[in-house]
């Protein structure tokens, strides 16, 4: 009996800790905005197909090879290609990893100067210009850099004495309360005069606008709101007992972060039609619109610092595994060395943060090919960097891994078919790979279009 209880726990653990690292700002923060600039219902269509098909088919296959190895991010391939440079896979996506979270923390930064505005009454807008309000508070350089601090920190700290399992407790309480604010906003955005017109351009496929483009940042979206493509999914299912079933857990994880994605453009999108604002905000754009949102609610103010402090532990929960994933390969299990390890590591995010955290102030006329320091930050990682270790995931897993392996580790546990194994086979060893280089060679130039 007890037994039972345990292997239960832990399966829970396991999803809540994946899913802690997958739900979080991809969902709530990116999918909006990059919607929002790549033509709304076309893109989160194609968006959802891609999640359904390689970020399903990859994240099974990096949870294949971290349970069958036991391994982390940089030792799993070692372990079965060794003696080879394989390996690089891994340490591919802990490159990624650590520039990913410099510009993620910049994000968490603004949710921490909005949560403790919010509780002092500070986020008042002149005019209700919530984007001269976002402009302002990011224009200062110290409010922004204090605040992107504070959520280094709070990360630092954490995974430096890696509790998880305190997580993991307060990951079953707030995450559900998640859920359920975002249905009050949802409710509130819809009901709005001229609502139907946001719902419209998030829900309605106008495919006639599709462009290489838009294919680069779905794909690039739906790897970052699953944490795929840098073997964080690898080292967390390391730690999954045997009879756990790998293809439920996907499933539990996939299926949240879509809900999550909709009900976030639910929330976003009727408002900004209604509000008289645009789609096009880029990175800013739930800071702008959300605020304004609550300002339309009774206890508004009562209710926005209710969300950012959830969403502010959404944030930090992928956040640590960011870190998480820069610490283990360095740390070796031995304590001391964690620590040290961590303040080194969370201290370096911190500083190739910094231009970044800048670039909506004071280095705003800094561009590169036309775009600020974020941006371009962002689309490395998201649009190049990702998709990258998503293709190398997909050519190593079910071409270096044993076939007989590769099916006793996806069905155990579950009541699917050998059907089912043949058709993740088939996507992972051959659609995957091939959708990933099409879109690559449309976006440089090689394919007409
Ligand atoms: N999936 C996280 C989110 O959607 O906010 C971001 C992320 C975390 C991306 C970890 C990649 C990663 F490895």
């Amino acid at each position: 009996m007890s037994q039972r209880r345990e292997q239960w726990a832990s399966r829970l653990g396991f999803i809540l800790a994946a899913a802690g690292s997958a739900i979080g700002l991809g969902a709530v923060w990116k999918l909006p905005y990059v919607a929002g600039t790549n033509g709304g219902g076309a893109f989160f269509f194609i968006f959802i197909l891609l999640t359904l098909t390689l970020g399903a088919s990859l994240m099974l296959a990096e949870f294949i090879l971290g349970r069958h190895t036991n391994k982390d991010a940089i030792q799993s391939y070692k372990a079965i290609a060794p003696g080879t440079p394989w390996f690089l896979v891994g340490a591919l996506g802990i490159v990624a990893s650590f520039l990913l979270l410099s510009f993620y923390a910049v994000v968490g930064g603004w949710i921490v100067t909005y949560f403790f505005r919010s509780i002092t009454g500070q986020l008042q807008a002149p005019d209700g210009d919530f984007g001269a309000l976002f402009g302002q508070i990011t224009a200062n350089p110290w409010e922004v850099g204090i605040a992107h601090f504070v959520f280094i920190l709070i990360t630092i700290f954490v995974v430096r004495a890696g509790i998880r399992g305190g997580i993991e407790r307060a990951s079953k309480l707030l995450m559900p309360a998640l859920f359920i604010l975002f249905l009050v906003i949802v409710a509130r955005s819809l009901t709005l005069d001229g609502a139907m017109e946001g719902v419209r351009f998030f829900l309605q496929p106008d495919f006639s606008e599709v462009t290489g483009e838009t294919l680069l940042f779905a794909l690039g979206q739906a790897f970052f709101a699953l944490s795929l493509g840098v073997s964080i999914m690898v080292t967390y299912s390391s730690y999954v007992p045997k009879d756990t079933s790998l293809t439920r857990s996907a499933g539990s994880i996939i299926g949240l972060s879509l809900f999550i994605a909709l009900l976030s453009g639910l929330a976003i999108f009727p408002a900004v039609f209604s509000l008289g604002m645009s789609p096009e905000e880029g990175p800013p754009l739930i800071f702008i619109v959300l605020p304004a949102v609550f300002n339309e609610m009774a206890f508004g103010g009562f209710f926005f610092t209710l969300f950012l402090a959830l969403l502010l532990f959404a944030t930090l929960t992928s956040a640590f595994s960011l870190l998480e994933i820069l610490v283990a390969p360095f740390a070796k299990n031995d304590l001391n060395k964690r620590k040290r390890v961590t303040w080194i590591s969370g201290l370096l995010v911190y500083i190739m943060g910094i231009p970044s955290a800048l670039s909506f102030g004071i280095l705003g006329d800094f561009t590169v090919f036309g775009n600020i320091f974020f941006d371009n930050m962002d689309f490395l990682v998201s649009n190049i960097l990702l998709p990258l270790g998503a293709l190398l995931i997909a050519l190593f897993v079910p071409w270096k891994i044993n076939k007989d392996v590769l099916e006793e580790e996806l069905l155990r546990s579950s009541r699917l078919s050998r059907g089912f194994f043949l058709t993740w086979l088939f996507t992972i060893r051959f659609v995957t790979p091939a959708v990933i280089v099409i879109v690559f060679l449309y976006i440089l130039g090689f394919l007409p279009g």
